[in-house]
């Protein structure tokens, strides 16, 4: 088990390049097994996420190397169709293989993700698009078989939600299908457009992504290519609020600003200054942050709910009171309870959570539940004063690469211990 040890009270400074994303590179390689040949992917990120992916493609049959920043997958060997459920266990987002699955084979075996860290994750917009294109789905005693019984041809899709999995399962699941597919309500994430960018660059034909309608139209099968992946837009934003909150001043490189258009506006609310140039960011701090007055995630192009626990953590030390609600995940405040050992002042009713701002946030010791959650309290600790130890950071490092040496790099004091298990997870109140 793994922990952070921070000390507080830095002022984070300097400059800093931007990983990859890990919701654009799971997904891509999950595609990959459409692909009968060689992929390289450049700029995936060094994460746990990206292993537990690897480790699925690999019991599939792929032959996948790693160089760097560099995964290359030769999928022409792919000679399963099953997840077992310990790989699907490692990563509810593994649910993303079944419409790459169910393409290359013509049938799938997945076990039921029930549910996780950020609460209850159900795959019904998945199933029903799924049984849209005529698979016979089967469920039975938490595993879940499917079968095409017939060539699989294009449909129409109005989603009652845009899901960012169902959209890019039903985008996987329609590429090689005969005739055209369109989905409406479709979710319009950047990284739903690199999944399309990166399978138009291996002869799909797919338009429409970042709008509400997205058109698929089938071609016979997918050929090898080279992708570079998307940086990681809430990475970004998550160190973002690091300067912020620390009175700091960032520049990140290699960055898209669009992607961050949604949460800008937040950022200048409470008062930091942003320049911004053709891929790079810079954030600077004002002495005192002001607070935000209603935060409210949403599907993209909204507020993301991947940032809810870090700006959630800026509010803390923000002059005023800000309210926060949740629209998307049902269980996202599990941070809370741990936020509020740094001396924060947060009340949560049901969806919605109102901070009042406090100017000194002290040091203590946490344990992170899930990922971003994790992350904030990693951005609660580096603006208290004092030491602050956040356990079981196994949830962060799914998502961040290095995040205790970008945050050396720009002067925080926080470093990464390996500790015994026998006493590991123990607070120190
Ligand atoms: C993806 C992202 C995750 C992000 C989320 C929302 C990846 C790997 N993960 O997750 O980081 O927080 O989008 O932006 O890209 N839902 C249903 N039925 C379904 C599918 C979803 O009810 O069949 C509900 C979910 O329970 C949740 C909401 O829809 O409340 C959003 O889920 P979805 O957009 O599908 O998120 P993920 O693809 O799981």
């Amino acid at each position: 088990m793994s922990r952070y040890v921070i000390n507080g009270g830095n002022r984070l400074y300097g400059e800093t390049l931007i990983q990859g994303s890990k919701n654009s590179i799971l997904p891509i390689l999950a595609a990959t097994v459409l692909i009968k040949g060689e992929t390289v992917i450049s700029n995936c990120p060094d994460i746990s996420d990206v292993d537990a992916t690897i480790r699925i493609l690999s019991y599939l049959g792929c032959k996948v190397t790693r160089d760097g920043h560099t995964v290359t997958v030769d999928s022409t060997t792919v000679d399963k169709f099953d997840i077992p459920d310990d790989l699907m266990r490692e990563m509810r987002s593994s649910v993303v293989f079944l419409g790459a699955i169910i393409g290359r084979t013509g049938k799938a075996c997945l076990s039921t993700p029930g549910g996780c860290e950020i609460g209850l994750r159900p795959i019904d917009l998945h199933l029903d698009a799924i049984q849209r294109f005529g698979v016979n789905i089967h469920e039975e005693f938490a595993k879940i078989d499917f079968e095409v019984v017939k060539p699989l041809e294009g449909v129409n899709i109005s989603l009652s939600f845009p899901s960012v999995g169902a959209t890019e399962n039903i985008i996987l699941t329609a590429c090689t299908a005969k005739g055209t597919t369109v989905i409406t309500n479709a979710a319009r994430e950047p990284e739903i457009s690199d999944l399309a960018d990166f399978l138009n660059s291996c002869g799909a034909r797919i338009s429409g992504t970042g709008e509400g309608t997205i058109i698929i139209e089938g071609v016979k099968e997918l050929h090898s290519a080279q992708y570079r992946v998307i940086p990681d837009r809430i990475v970004a934003t998550t160190y973002m609020a690091a300067a912020a909150m620390t009175h700091g001043k960032i520049h990140l490189k290699s960055v898209i600003p669009a992607h961050l258009a949604p949460v800008i506006p937040v950022f200048e609310e409470a008062g930091c200054d942003i320049s911004i140039s053709s891929s790079s960011v810079t954030l600077t701090a004002p002495p005192y942050l002001r607070s935000i007055k209603t935060i409210r995630t949403m599907p993209y192009p909204g507020f993301p709910t991947d940032m809810q626990a870090q700006i959630m953590a800026m509010t803390t030390v923000c002059h005023g009171t800000s309210v926060i609600i949740e629209t998307i995940f049902e269980s996202r405040y599990k941070h809370v309870s741990e936020m509020l050992r740094f001396g924060a002042k947060i009340r949560v009713d049901g969806r919605m959570a109102v901070v009042e701002g406090t100017p000194d946030l002290t040091g203590a010791s946490v344990i992170a539940s899930d990922l971003r959650g994790g992350a904030s309290l990693v951005l609660a600790g580096l603006a208290a004063q004092g030491t602050t130890t956040v356990d079981d950071i196994k949830y962060i490092l799914r998502g961040y690469e290095n995040m205790s040496g970008v945050l050396t790099s720009l002067g925080c004091d926080i470093v990464k211990e390996e500790r015994n298990t026998a006493n590991g997870g123990d607070r120190q109140s």
